[in-house]
């Protein structure tokens, strides 16, 4: 789908879009403190159309990809009703993304058949870093995540951000200026056990992939 160049697309409204699951599970207290200019709601399945992939790329390498491997991507979510959750931020002036992010819950067989859910793929685009629209993305998951009845929920980040955190927390302690913890810690997440990974040797794997 293409537009003739310089006409901006119009903002387009949930109910004519295909949505991954029910914009009610949104948190209403997370998106009213969005700015007027954004809306947050669940992926669309022409969301390919609207910068997804491009956002992404901002936290890892994105293939590009055709629509119907996007709509296939999609539909594979949705065959998996109440487990996969991402939802978007839409800038409505120009109608295209601006931050992504996703949950996804796990069901448990210990815990009192517990569920925890598990945030993904955090990504804000560069033009609007800064706007808390991270902080929103994470607060609306962990509560998709809580009022599903997860007893936790949890994520994985890079030593980046910890090595940053370190880093300002010495800065702070020798200047005595104000804590500037790293975003996580700023979004109610704490620090807890270790990460290990294996990788598999996928034949169809790109060689530029990086291991993240
Ligand atoms: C990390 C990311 C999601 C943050 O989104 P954002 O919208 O720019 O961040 P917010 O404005 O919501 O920040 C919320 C708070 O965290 C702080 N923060 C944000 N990024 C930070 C960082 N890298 N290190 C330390 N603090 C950070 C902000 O200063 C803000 O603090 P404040 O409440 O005291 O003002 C965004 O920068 C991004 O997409 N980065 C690239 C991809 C990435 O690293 N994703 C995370 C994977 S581990």
């Amino acid at each position: 789908m293409s537009l003739p160049q310089n006409v901006m697309p119009s903002f387009t409204p949930d109910s004519e879009l295909d949505l991954l699951f029910s914009p009610t599970l949104i948190p209403a207290n997370v998106k009213a403190q969005l700015g007027s200019d954004l809306h947050m709601r669940p992926l669309a399945k022409t969301d390919i159309t609207r910068s997804h992939l491009s956002v992404l790329s901002v936290l890892t390498s994105t293939s590009t990809l055709s629509e119907s491997q996007y709509f296939q991507a999609f539909e594979s979510l949705r065959a998996c009703p109440n487990t996969y959750f991402t939802l978007v931020i839409v800038s409505r002036e120009t109608d295209q993304i601006v931050g992504v992010g996703s949950v996804f819950l796990e069901q448990k067989f210990t815990r009192n058949l517990g569920k925890v859910g598990h945030i993904e793929d955090i990504a804000v685009d560069k033009s609007t870093q800064g706007r808390k629209l991270g902080l929103r993305i994470i607060q609306a998951l962990s509560g998709i995540s809580e009022n599903a009845g997860c007893y936790k929920t949890i994520l994985n980040c890079s030593d980046a951000n910890i090595r940053m955190c370190y880093l300002t927390v010495l800065w702070q302690c020798t200047d005595g200026w104000f804590l500037f913890a790293a975003f996580y810690q700023k979004c109610g997440f704490e620090k807890k056990e270790n990460e290990m990974a294996r990788y598999h040797n996928i034949a169809d794997r790109p060689l530029h992939t990086p291991r993240l």
